[in-house]
């Protein structure tokens, strides 16, 4: 498939606003990346052009049954002047696994993320310089026939936007407070907890809404047969690190396998450390808390980088983590993982992939 360049002349694209305390997710660049589907041409029409509103038709399936998935990841201005991403393989992957789950078409892989390199290459001027901040890729797809009817749609919009983000929590790398829900559900065995559909998220406002009024940043998730074991937050997988052990539950089906995920376990089995994926109880988090055997807590996610947990407030009380403070192996994570990233450090796993025009 060809990809059409339909680009704003010189004098029309916008000036680059100064990228400093930016929130995240407001500010979008000039350009984005659109293909369309339909069952008979299947995807084509493949461009890059203005970013703009879409029009849809009022009885476009996404809007009635939230046939919608998504993705992110994130192009960093290296300390070399050159642009990484990283894993975006993964990214690719994790996406189509979605298609498959939503019963949505599949993306050519290679043909997606070289559209997004030259996307983020087009718009490379809004990458953000500052180390901690980079600009932040959305691509998704969505069902767009018109039809009241309950059924995957016969035609999809597929499209990328970007984002110039710094951290994703107000608090920035300081510890957040994180609030364990047993009353509300984010995702159940069977259902699409491990895939980035949108649903997922609108499941999650509520328990967020509670959490935020309580003075609580995030929502940490419990399994919803038994309400007992930890899942994961929403905007991120969650780690705990017990006497020598580093934790973090096992997929189990309702839970996002997040690349920041699989790369802090790979960076901690290269480092030494014992690592598990396995089950973990609200009630073992609690008495390691209590009894001092739980040294740190921390999310990791696309958005969240590494994010050091403070404190968990559970059933009426607030337990501490570490003093609220962020601990060493947080610390030590987010800047290697960092360094990797903004090619600072050599790539052992072969993990970035150059931007070049
Ligand atoms: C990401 O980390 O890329 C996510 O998808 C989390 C998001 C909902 C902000």
């Amino acid at each position: 498939m060809d990809l059409e360049l339909k680009l704003l002349p010189a004098e029309k694209r916008r000036p680059v606003p100064e990228l400093k305390n930016l929130v995240f997710g407001r500010l979008f660049t000039d350009h984005m990346f659109v293909m369309e589907y339909d069952c008979e041409r299947r995807w084509h029409a493949a461009r890059i052009e203005p970013y703009a509103p879409i029009s849809l038709d009022p009885a476009a399936i996404v809007l009635h049954y939230a046939q919608t998935i998504f993705e992110g990841l994130k192009a960093y201005w290296g300390v070399d002047g050159r642009i990484r991403l990283f894993r975006p393989w993964e990214n690719m992957q994790r996406l189509n696994r979605g298609a498959e789950r939503m019963c949505m078409p599949r993306v050519d892989e290679e043909f997606v993320l070289s559209a997004i390199k030259k996307l983020v290459w087009i718009d490379r001027a809004w990458i953000p310089r500052e180390k901690g901040a980079a600009l932040y890729i959305r691509p998704f797809m969505f069902g767009t026939e018109p039809s009241l009817g309950v059924k995957p749609s016969h035609t999809y919009l597929f499209m990328v936007i970007l984002s110039p983000v710094s951290s994703y929590y107000q608090e920035g790398f300081n510890p957040v407070k994180i609030y364990v829900t047993d009353e509300f559900v984010r995702a159940a065995p069977g259902g699409t907890g491990e895939v980035k559909a949108g649903g997922n998220y609108a499941a999650s406002l509520k328990a967020a809404e509670v959490a935020k009024k309580k003075g609580y940043t995030q929502v940490l998730w419990l399994d919803a047969v038994e309400r007992r074991y930890v899942e994961e937050v929403g905007t991120m997988n969650i780690f705990f690190y017990f006497d020598d052990e580093l934790v973090t539950p096992a997929l189990s089906g309702s839970i996002l396998p997040g690349i920041t995920r699989d790369s802090v376990l790979q960076l901690a089995r290269h480092w030494g450390l014992r690592v598990s994926e396995r089950r973990i109880s609200i009630d073992e988090v609690i008495e390691g808390i209590e009894t001092g055997r739980l040294r740190e807590c921390f999310g990791t996610g696309t958005a969240a980088v590494i994010s050091p947990v403070g404190a968990l407030y559970y059933r009426g009380k607030e337990y501490l983590i570490n003093q609220g403070q962020t601990g060493p192996l947080a610390q030590k994570l987010f800047d290697e993982l960092t360094a990797i990233q903004y090619g600072e450090k050599e790539d052992p796993f072969g993990w970035v992939t150059l931007v070049e025009g």
